[in-house]
């Protein structure tokens, strides 16, 4: 099972087993990952999941709607910045870094 690292907006770092499958912010959530919010529930309208990807893994593009919403993040948006709803964790993110930004975005 792909384990994932969410790097806490208090530094901390925790290491999760994401099922195949389901998306990072499933993952974030179902583990109470401090800062992931997911307001709206995975649907790309509320960019509450927003995270930093960290190391550059393959990602699938940002879809319009992504891209739409990034610009409505709390914290700054990055070249690192994707909604995580819109990640499904892939055998590929294994090991990934995914930083939560501070201040509830
Ligand atoms: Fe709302 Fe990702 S959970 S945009």
């Amino acid at each position: 099972m792909p384990v994932i690292t969410f790097r806490t907006p208090g530094g901390d770092e925790e290491h999760i087993d994401a099922p195949a499958g389901i998306s990072v912010m499933k993952a974030a959530v179902a583990h109470g990952v401090p800062g992931i919010v997911a307001e709206c529930g995975g649907q790309a309208m509320c960019a509450t999941c927003h995270v930093y990807v960290q190391d550059e893994p393959e990602l699938p593009e940002v879809s319009e709607e992504e891209d739409e919403m990034l610009d409505c993040t709390i914290a700054p948006r990055t070249d690192q910045s994707r909604l995580s709803c819109q990640l499904e964790v892939t055998p590929e993110l294994d090991g990934v870094v995914v930083e939560v930004p501070g201040g509830g975005a």
